[in-house]
């Protein structure tokens, strides 16, 4: 019979110095090999001396006095932080559910991260990995997931078509027996990573600056799920403010609007069920060619006195697949730092208030986005950087920020989620459910009896 192959509990994604120290030195003597499957114990946040992988951007760039802290999912295994909850849903089927290695076919329905990091934990846990996905992301996406051994399913359109991608899993592989589908948008180890390892991450990052606390989290949604961070966050600082951002050309939050748009991984259409709107206070809009122009920014221009902050190594980012901070950004990555300083703005916060945000996922998904980029405006000098670098990160404005708090924005927003939702088969209880914060909070509860059950059946 197959064996589980051995992976981490929440808590140990939280903190991996509760690992064995022999089991520690393994996953980390396994960086040097990504097919290694012990790299499983490096799904985390932590870097090997302890620290949150983080980097906190400069004002020089930001144009603001707040602490601008950017937590940071490149060092994760398969290169972003999407590999979480990849492994949450997988490790919680085996846990919960029985499954073994090789039983089932794993289906990722994805924009792409998603996808790379349920094809990298299929890979190390010994199951074939098959993803779904719309036939227009950055080709990068697709080389990592079959290099990784997986199969696709391709759906017609592009980021925003993504419910194609929902449709074709439910039709051809929900319910089945010989499949197990990584629903992200539906299933809630997807909210409980979040809500629990990177909510944990979070905090601590911040602790580090300014007054400690967490003034405002920032996340563009894709599943949502990174917005479940949020959820921890406000758990510990009640005052701390929420916000979820959309492309501009893509408002379905701020206003039921649909579109294309070029921020890969983000903006998918929909209210996903595994979204607590409860906890969202602001929906921004960000121009998505902003943030394709703010990622050249990025890689090009000087920027002084930006490091990834990886604890008290300096050096440490070299025994880390050599990161420099410049590879740390993907586009909407840069989506989530201009929605940061709209918010600090909006806030009037200083130079003890914390924004928090995240970078989801590693440069070297996006080379192709940038040689478009090129390609549609012709060469782009240093002038025209330093343009850019003014007009949209220091001038970003308060504009196009909506208040989500009061009850009719909820009503709107429990609407879309229920009218999507109720399609696929959900029913009245589980929406009336969701309406209350008591719902969320068990499902961050029950994390430690899922580590009770993950560390005996490993
Ligand atoms: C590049 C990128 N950014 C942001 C997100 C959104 O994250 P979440 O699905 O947790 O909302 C994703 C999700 O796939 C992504 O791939």
């Amino acid at each position: 019979m197959a064996l589980i192959i051995p992976g981490p509990t929440y808590a140990e994604m939280r903190n991996p110095s509760l690992l064995p120290p022999d089991r520690l030195a393994a996953a980390n003597a396994a960086r040097a090999d990504e097919r290694d499957p012990r790299n499983l114990f490096n799904i985390t946040w932590r870097l090997p001396a302890g620290g949150v992988s983080h980097l906190v951007l400069p004002p020089a760039l930001t144009g603001v006095d707040a602490n601008i802290v950017v937590l940071v999912g490149a060092p994760f295994p398969s290169g972003s932080h999407k590999v979480g909850p990849a492994y949450a849903t997988l490790a919680e089927a085996e846990a919960l559910d029985g499954v073994l290695p090789g039983a089932k076919t794993v289906i990722g329905p994805s924009t792409g991260n998603f996808g790379i990091g349920t094809a990298y934990v299929s890979m190390l846990k010994g199951y074939r990995a098959l993803v779904v996905m719309p036939d227009t992301m950055s080709r990068e996406r697709y080389e990592r997931i079959r290099q990784y051994g997986a199969d696709l399913d391709l759906t017609p359109g592009s980021e925003s078509d993504v419910i194609l991608t929902l449709e074709r899993t439910h039709a051809r592989y929900v319910g089945r027996a010989e499949y197990l589908v990584l629903a992200q948008f539906e299933l809630l180890p997807n909210y409980r990573f979040h809500r629990v390892v990177t909510g944990d991450a979070a905090l601590r990052a911040a602790a580090g600056y300014g007054n400690g606390r967490v003034a405002a989290f920032v996340a563009a949604p894709g599943s949502a799920g990174t917005l479940a961070a949020g959820d921890a966050i406000k758990a510990r600082f009640p005052e701390a403010v929420v916000a979820a951002l959309e492309p501009r050309e893509c408002a379905t939050l701020y206003r039921g609007a649909q579109g294309q748009h070029r921020i890969e991984g983000i903006g998918d259409k929909m209210v996903t069920l595994i979204h607590n709107v409860l906890t969202t206070d602001y929906v921004g809009l960000i121009h998505d060619d902003d943030c394709v122009r703010g990622l050249k920014v990025l890689r090009e221009l000087q920027i002084a006195d930006c490091r990834l902050q990886i604890g008290d190594d300096p050096n440490l980012q070299s025994a880390i697949y050599n990161l420099q901070w410049r590879d740390c950004f993907g586009v909407s990555g840069v989506c989530n730092v201009i929605g940061a300083i709209k918010m600090a703005k909006l806030l009037g916060l200083g130079p003890q208030d914390n924004v928090v945000t995240v970078a989801t996922d590693r440069f070297d998904r996006y080379p192709s986005v940038l040689e478009d980029l090129e390609q549609r405006e012709g060469p782009i000098g240093g002038a025209t950087l330093e343009a850019w670098a003014e007009r949209i990160f220091r001038g970003a404005d308060t504009g196009e920020l909506l208040d989500v708090r009061g009850e009719p924005q909820k009503r709107r927003l429990h609407a879309m989620k229920e009218d999507l939702w109720g399609r696929f088969g959900y029913g009245d209880d589980l929406f009336a459910a969701m309406r209350g914060m008591a719902f969320w909070d068990e499902q961050a509860g029950l994390v430690e009896e899922i580590d009770r059950r993950i560390a005996a059946v490993r």
